[in-house]
Parts: structure tokens; sequence; C-alpha cells
């Protein structure tokens, strides 16, 4: 039986079946920082097949958030029948959107079975440990944003069915395997990798150091205004869900200026910072995905 479609999910699906691609399996978001990371061509063996703008599916809000263009791009593989998504941008509460509306970027490609999701985001860095260009692995967060994709009527498929439980477990929420592949893949492209807790709050103001003092208090290791709702509704939805941190900055408060005082945060400043990184992230990701998806 064919499976009923949000009208988002319908209008991926079109654009697949016009180019001839298997379904896709995965998706990767990259998120603010990570839009260069696509501009040195796609890395491993896969190839671009097509890319759509978030504007022309419906239900998706093109994004306003500076550093994001928002669009889809599909890739397959050039030997093996192996297709996925990247996700350019992302959207955010910051720009007024609730969380089911920013969750539809992950929803709409999760309706049409893709089950492996890497998200990306450029996060603060919080441990003394931390230097900016390095990247995190998130192991668990804290969603202090003051929002949830499950609150409501418990998110449904179209045709109904429930995607998950009405009290959702995230004792697991990110996936172990996936979450060691990636790190061996990132250290082969000569990244320091850290493992930690990702705090997501609300922005878009940066944090003050006091309110960094606390997140390092409660347990955190970085920061962002990102992530914590996809994560919860995949994991919800039943997906493999890997997050990947990169350390754009030190989170305010934690490191001086020149005169002494502690240097203040500049939101083009930490997108230029990603350039390197993302780069290597994306394609850490990639091959990650090659050696073990795909016949
Ligand atoms: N705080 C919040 N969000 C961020 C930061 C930060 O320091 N860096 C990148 N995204």
């Amino acid at each position: 039986m064919t499976p009923v479609l949000s009208d988002g999910a319908r209008a991926i699906q079109s654009l697949l079946t016009r180019q001839g691609l298997p379904s896709p399996s995965f998706q990767v978001v990259l998120g603010s920082g990570f839009k260069d990371a696509l501009d040195q061509g796609i890395p491993s063996g896969f190839v671009i097949a097509a890319e759509v703008p978030f504007g022309e599916i419906p239900g998706i809000h093109p994004s306003t958030a500076p550093g994001h263009s928002g669009k889809y791009v599909f890739i397959r593989h050039r030997t093996r029948k192996l297709c996925g998504i990247i996700q350019v941008g992302r959207l955010h509460g910051y720009e007024g959107l609730e969380p089911r509306e920013v969750v539809r970027t992950v929803m709409f490609p999760r309706e049409l079975g893709v089950e492996h999701f890497f998200l990306t985001n450029a996060a603060g860095g919080m441990d003394p440990a931390h230097t900016t260009g390095d990247v995190m692995l998130i192991r668990d967060q804290i969603n202090l944003s003051g929002k949830n994709p499950l609150s409501g009527s418990n998110p449904s498929r179209p045709d109904g069915t429930p995607w998950g439980p009405r009290f959702q477990d995230l004792t697991r929420l990110f996936d172990r395997e996936w979450t060691r592949e990636v790190s061996i893949a990132l250290q082969s492209e000569e990244l320091k990798v850290h493992e930690g807790v990702y705090v997501g709050v609300a922005g878009p103001a940066f944090e003050t150091p006091a309110e960094i003092r606390f997140f390092q208090g409660i347990g955190a290791h970085a920061v962002g205004m990102s992530t914590v709702w996809e994560t919860v509704a995949l994991k919800h939805s039943g997906a493999r869900v890997c997050g990947i941190s990169l350390i754009s900055n030190i989170a305010a408060g934690l490191s001086g200026g020149a005169d002494g005082e502690p240097e203040e945060l500049d939101h083009f400043a930490i997108l230029d910072a990603c350039k390197t990184s993302s780069t290597r992230i994306l394609r850490a990701i990639l091959l990650s995905v090659e050696k073990n998806c795909g016949a």
C-alpha cells in the first residue's frame, strides 16, 4: 500500500522520482558555519544529483538567519545504490518558529524512510580543553529552550498513527555506534575530537558570562541555539541520531581580549572560524556513511 504523505514529503518524493534517485537512507543537517562545506564539491564517492530550496517545499519556511541559505541537496553514490540528503542551513526558534515547524526539515525526509541523521551545529565551547575549530560529539543534551517538539497532540504520521509513545524515553538519545564511527573518521581528518553534553538555548542573544558559568555547573560542555528539538522529534520517530558540534568560539566570559577584559562574541567572526573544520566534518560523516551503509 502506498503510504500517505504530507505535502512536504510528497514534494521531496516527486523530485527524487523525477531524478531517478533511490530512496534516501541518511540526512546530514549542516548548521550555521557549515554553509561553505559543500563549496569544494562533495567529498568521497558521492556526487550531487539535485537540489531544492526550502521555499519550494510546502510547510518549510525559507530560512531568515544569516549564514543559512536553506535548501536540500540530494547526493547519490557513484557506484552503490546509496542516496542521501544534505540539508544546508536549518530553521531556529529564534526566527519566530515553533518546534514543530523547525523539525519539519527532518521529519519530511523521515516520512520517506530516512533512518540515519547526522545533526551538526556551531557551538560555544565551555570545556577548558576546547579550542576553536575542535569538534565535540554530543553524548547527551540539555534542552533549556523552554519548548519541546512533542508538546501538544502526540506527533503522528500523515495517516494518523503516532510516531512514538506519548512519554518518550531519552536515555539513549544519541546513537553510540554512529558516534564511535564518526569519531574515528573525524580523527582521520586530523580534527581534535571531544565528547560532551550540548545545552540548547533559545537565543538569539549570546549568553552572559554568568549564564555560561551556570551551564558549566549543570554539566554542559557546549552551548548553541539549535539541534535539541530535532533530536527529540527524530528519537520519538525511531530514527538514529548522531550529534556533532563544531566549537566555533569559546563561550562568553571564558576567553580574555587583548585589553584583559572578556572577549565579545560576533556572529560573523564565528561563521568565519568554522570554514576549515566544517569541510572536514562533512567529509568525515560521508566517509563513515560510505563505510557502513549501502550494498
Ligand atoms: N552561544 C550560543 N550559540 C552559539 C555559540 C555560543 O557561544 N556559538 C555558536 N552558536
